[in-house]
Order: structure tokens, then sequence, then C-alpha cells
């Protein structure tokens, strides 16, 4: 199913085009942030049902925004206080939210799978994910290849939309951290090699190991070793609540060894873009003063979450009509 008027569930089975359409669509709703009344009438009388079954603090209430942005009803759940405290199945809560009458869902859950699942029982809803265990955290993906077009296209004074693709064919992206249990590594990972980027991860063995190579990309276990080469370094936190921490001998020897300290800093070039999807330890997989650096575009990401789950929401409730 394409994504104009379908689900968004993972990167893997989007299309360049597809990526593209986003990333043109999201570049044409970042002027509608600086207007009086930041609001476009694209989904008038639908309803979007934002249902988090995990906590999220950026794409929940991005999500959120971006449909208020879009002039939709937004309906949110709050998992907490609701009957799924009772034991109340994911197939029975969206059942019971679907009865309201809605358009669209857009969820987060901790098993992988769980888009896909929700998608097949209503099939008529269009779902977006919004992280799905440690499967896929799409539009964080398509977030970060947003930011990353638009200061490369900013320092080449131009706008992301006539660079296309263009920008990314051999850009060096480094991910270093804690790939095995990321979500976002797997759409980073997904989307940066759909637009023909290069790319290695790096971490300890436990975290970043060999096997995968199998998704195409390059493994080290010595940061030290592969910092320069980098264009774009993005950076993983610990999923301790996914049980990484078992994973690594201690928080302090992964800092020493896998964390971007001020002293790494130093050896990269400053036109190296610094990224991290949050939440951000600071002081474990990234220093206090390297979260605020110039080459740091972590707050960039954040803002651009808007106008990039505008854009998806708009791509597929809408199909891209009537703005
Ligand atoms: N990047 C991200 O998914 O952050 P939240 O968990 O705060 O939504």
């Amino acid at each position: 199913m394409s994504l104009r008027g379908g689900h968004l569930l993972s990167l893997d089975t989007v299309s360049v085009e597809e990526i593209l359409d986003v990333l043109d669509t999201a570049e044409s709703f970042v002027e509608v942030h600086q207007r009086t009344i930041r609001k476009v009438p694209a989904l008038t009388g639908r309803v979007v049902a934002s249902l988090f079954f995990e906590e999220s603090t950026r794409t929940r209430l991005s999500f959120e925004t971006a449909a208020k942005r879009l002039s939709a009803d937004v309906i949110s759940l709050a998992v907490a206080s609701s009957s799924v405290k009772k034991g109340e199945s994911l197939r029975d809560t969206i059942a019971t939210v679907e009865a309201l009458g809605l358009d669209a869902v857009v969820l987060r859950h901790r098993s992988s799978g769980a888009a896909e699942q929700v998608a097949r029982f209503v099939p008529h809803v269009h779902v977006v994910n919004a992280g799905d265990g440690q499967h896929q955290h799409p539009t964080q993906g398509l977030l970060d290849a947003f930011t990353v077009r638009q200061v490369l296209a900013e320092r080449r004074g131009v706008t992301g939309r006539e660079t296309g693709a263009e920008l990314f064919r051999g850009l060096r992206v480094l991910i270093v951290g804690d790939v095995r249990h990321s979500r976002v590594a797997r759409s980073d990972i997904a989307v940066y090699r759909r637009l023909g980027a290069e790319i290695r991860v790096v971490g300890p063995g436990t975290l970043a190991p060999d096997a995968l190579a199998k998704w195409g990309v390059t493994v080290s276990h010595d940061l030290d070793e592969v910092l320069e080469w980098a264009d774009v370094i993005g950076l993983l936190r610990i999923q301790s609540e996914r049980g990484s921490g078992s994973f690594v001998p201690s928080l302090e020897e992964f800092s020493r060894h896998f964390g971007l300290s001020t002293e790494r800093l130093a050896r990269v070039s400053p036109d190296t873009l610094i990224m991290h999807p949050g939440p951000m330890n600071r002081g474990v997989e990234i220093d206090h003063a390297v979260a605020d650096a110039p080459q740091s575009v972590v707050t960039r990401q954040v803002a651009n979450g808007v106008p990039v789950r505008m854009a998806v929401l708009y791509l597929t409730v809408a199909g891209g009509e009537g703005r």
C-alpha cells in the first residue's frame, strides 16, 4: 500500500519517491509555523486518535500539535488511567476507539509489529507508527533525514526541495551506541540507505553486533577509529527499558568508550552534524557541552517533528489532497 491515502508502518517498505514526497511536503508546512494563525484546513472534520501505550514526550506532543495544525479533532488516550490497566486487550481498545468514529490512529507500543497488527484490525483507518518496540520509528527517521537535508541545503543557499536526494549521495553517517535495541537506528538506516548515504554503526560488540552488517552497514567497535570519518554523527541512548543495561559492564565504561565527549568533539570537523533523537542521557552517550555545541542539531530535530508529522498525516489521511 502506498503512503498517500494509506498507512506509515515502517520505512523498510517506503520508496525514495515517497520519502521525498514527505520531505518536500514537510518543507511547505514549515511556513505554517511562522503564521499568526498556525493552522491549515487540510484535515477539518477528521478525527485522529493518539494512542501511546509507552512513554513519550517529543513524539506525542509533536503528533498532537501536527494534527491540530491540520485542523483535525484529536482524541488522546491516557493509557495509565484507561481500561488497559484493567486488562483490556489492544484489539478491544482499538475497537472501542474506532466505535467513537475515527480516521487515523497514531500508535506507540512496546511490542514490535503492534502498528501492523492495528492496521489489520481496522483496515479502513489510517495507521501511523509512532514507535513499536525495537522495530521501527518511521517518523523519527523521516525527521532526521529532513533535518540533515535542511541544514546542508541552507549551507548551499538552496531549499531542500531543490536538492531532492542529491545531498545524501555519499554522505557519511555514523550511528553510535545501542543499535541492537534501537527502533530509531532501524528507521534511520532504512531512510539514509535508500537516499544513498554510506552508513557505519559503532558500539560495543553486545549492542552493535557484527550481525548488523546484514542491514547493509559497516560495523565497528572503536569510536575513535571512525569518528573523523563522519559527516553526521547520530547518538543513541542505552535503552534500559529493553534490558540494554545488562549488555554493558557499566554506564561509565560505555561512556568512556562510546560517549561523545568534548575531547572527542574537538577532533571532528565543525561542519559535522551531531544528532540525537532524545531523550538524551547527558554525561553517558553525550557530554552536556556537546549536546549544546554549535554542531548539535538536537533542538532542530525536535522542532522539525511538527512539519514532518503534519506531512505524514496529510499524505496518509487526506491522500495529499485539499490544502
Ligand atoms: N525520539 C523520541 O521518540 O522521543 P520520545 O520518546 O520523547 O517521543
